[in-house]
C-alpha cells in the first residue's frame, strides 16, 4: 500500500491505494474509530462489497443506505433518502458517511455530508478506476439537474480515501476503460513523462496489469492532489483538470445521462480539445495524432456520436459552468504537459472542429 496526500493545512487528508485494503479491517477500523457510520452504496455495488465494509466496523454504530444505481440516479432526490435516512436513525453532527461505489455514489453521499446539518465527514471508499483516480479525490460533490450535469454542488473534502485495486476485478471492461480517460488527461494537462509511460505501458494497463495500475493511480493521484492543493476552489489553475469536460458535458446531456459513459465521453472530450488547442497554433499534428491513438489504443472512443449536431452541442455548452462573462471557457493543451484555460474561443472556429470527427470514422468504438 502506498499513501499520496492532499495537502489542506488542518482539512489535509490520504488517498491510501493498494490491493487488499477492504479484506483487511485495520485500515476502515483506523479511519472511522469507532464513530457512527452511514455507509451509502448502490443495489449494484453493494452485493459485492458491503459485507467487506461491514465486518470492520461496529454493528450498533452502523447503518446502510442502498441507492438503485445509476446516473440517472444523481439526483436531489437520492440525496434526500440519505438524508432522511439520517434523521430517522438520528445520526447527529458527529457522524460519518462513507461512500462505496464508484462516482455516482462518490458525488452524491459527499453532496449529501455536505448538507447534512450543514457539514459532516465522509470517507469515500471508491470501486471504479475513475473513481479512484479522479472523482474521490479533491472534494468536489454534485448531483445533475435536468438542465445541466452537476449542476447542484458543493467543496467538501473527504477525511481520507481507501482505493482498494481488488474491487476491478467485477468491473465491467467497458466501466475500466472509461477510468483510463481521465488517466490521459493528466498525462496531458501536466506530465509529459507520464504521457509517454502511458503510451508504452497501454497493453499492461489494457490487462489491468497491478504494478501498471499502481502507478498510473499513484500519478494520477498525485497530480489531481497537487493540482487541488494549489488551488482548492478552483478560482484558476484547477480547471485545467476539466480538460475535455466542456465538450463531454455536453455530449453526456445531449445523449441523455448513461448512454455514454462519463469516461468515454470525456476521451471523446479529450480528442476535441487537442483539435482545438492545434487550431490556435499550440498543439502541433504529431501530438493531436498520438492522443487519439492513444485513447484508441486503449479501447475509448474519440469521435462523436451522429445523433447531436455540432450547433446542438455548442448550444449545450453554454450551460456548462465554465462559462463566465457570457463567454465560453475551454481548456486547451499548449503542448503534451501543460494546459492553460482560454476565453477567447469564437463560436466559428468550435463549429470547424465539431465538423470534423463524426461518426463512423472510429473504428476502434465498440
Ligand atoms: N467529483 C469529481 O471530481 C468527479 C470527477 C469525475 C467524475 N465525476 C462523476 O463521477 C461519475 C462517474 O463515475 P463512475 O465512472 O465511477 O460511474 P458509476 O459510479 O456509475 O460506476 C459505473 C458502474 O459500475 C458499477 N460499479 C462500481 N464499482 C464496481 C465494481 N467494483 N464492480 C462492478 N461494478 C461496479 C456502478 O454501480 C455503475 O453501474 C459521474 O457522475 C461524474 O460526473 C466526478
Ligand atoms: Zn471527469
Amino acid at each position: 500500500m502506498f499513501t499520496v496526500v492532499v495537502e489542506l493545512g488542518d482539512r489535509s487528508y490520504p488517498i491510501h491505494i493498494g490491493s487488499g485494503l477492504l479484506a483487511s479491517d485495520t485500515l476502515l477500523r483506523q479511519t472511522l474509530q469507532g464513530r457512527r457510520v452511514m455507509v451509502v452504496s448502490n443495489d449494484r455495488v453493494a452485493p459485492l462489497y458491503l459485507d467487506a465494509v461491514l465486518g470492520a466496523l461496529d454493528p450498533e454504530r452502523t447503518a446502510t443506505c442502498i441507492l438503485p444505481d445509476g446516473e440517472q440516479h444523481k439526483t436531489l432526490a437520492s440525496v434526500e433518502r440519505i438524508v432522511t435516512d439520517l434523521l430517522q436513525r438520528r445520526f447527529g453532527r458527529d457522524c460519518v458517511l462513507l461512500a462505496l461505489g464508484g462516482g455516482v455514489v462518490g458525488d452524491l453521499t459527499g453532496f449529501a455530508a455536505a448538507v447534512y446539518q450543514r457539514g459532516v465527514d465522509f470517507v469515500q471508499v471508491p470501486t471504479t478506476l475513475l473513481a479512484q483516480v479522479d472523482s474521490a479525490v479533491g472534494g468536489k460533490t454534485a448531483v445533475n439537474h435536468a438542465l445541466g450535469k452537476n449542476m447542484i454542488g458543493a467543496f467538501h473534502q473527504p477525511i481520507a480515501v481507501l482505493s482498494d485495486f481488488d474491487t476491478f476485478a467485477t468491473l465491467p471492461a467497458r466501466e475500466y476503460r472509461a477510468g483510463l480517460a481521465e488517466v490521459v488527461k493528466y498525462g496531458l494537462i501536466s506530465d509529459a513523462a507520464f504521457f509517454a509511460w502511458l503510451q508504452t505501458h497501454s497493453r499492461e494497463l489494457q490487462q489491468r496489469d497491478p504494478a501498471a495500475l499502481a502507478h498510473a493511480i499513484r500519478r494520477s493521484c498525485e497530480i489531481k492532489a497537487e493540482v487541488v492543493a494549489g488551488d482548492e476552489q478552483e478560482q484558476g489553475r484547477r480547471a485545467i483538470l476539466n480538460l475535455g469536460h466542456t465538450f463531454g458535458h455536453a455530449l453526456e446531456t445531449g445523449l441523455g445521462y448513461g448512454t455514454l459513459l462519463h469516461g468515454e465521453a470525456v476521451a471523446i472530450g479529450l480528442r476535441f480539445a487537442l483539435d482545438l488547442s492545434a487550431q490556435l497554433g499550440l498543439a502541433d499534428a504529431a501530438e493531436v495524432t498520438a492522443t487519439i491513438e492513444l485513447l484508441r489504443t486503449l479501447g475509448l472512443p474519440t469521435s462523436r456520436p451522429r445523433p447531436l449536431p455540432a450547433d446542438r452541442i455548442i448550444e449545450l455548452m453554454g450551460v456548462d459552468k465554465k462559462v463566465r462573462d457570457g463567454r465560453l471557457r475551454f481548456v486547451v493543451v499548449n503542448h503534451i504537459g501543460s494546459a492553460e484555460v482560454r476565453a477567447d474561443i469564437a463560436q466559428s472556429m468550435l463549429l470547424k472542429i465539431l465538423d470534423r470527427g463524426v461518426e463512423p470514422e472510429d473504428v476502434a468504438q465498440s
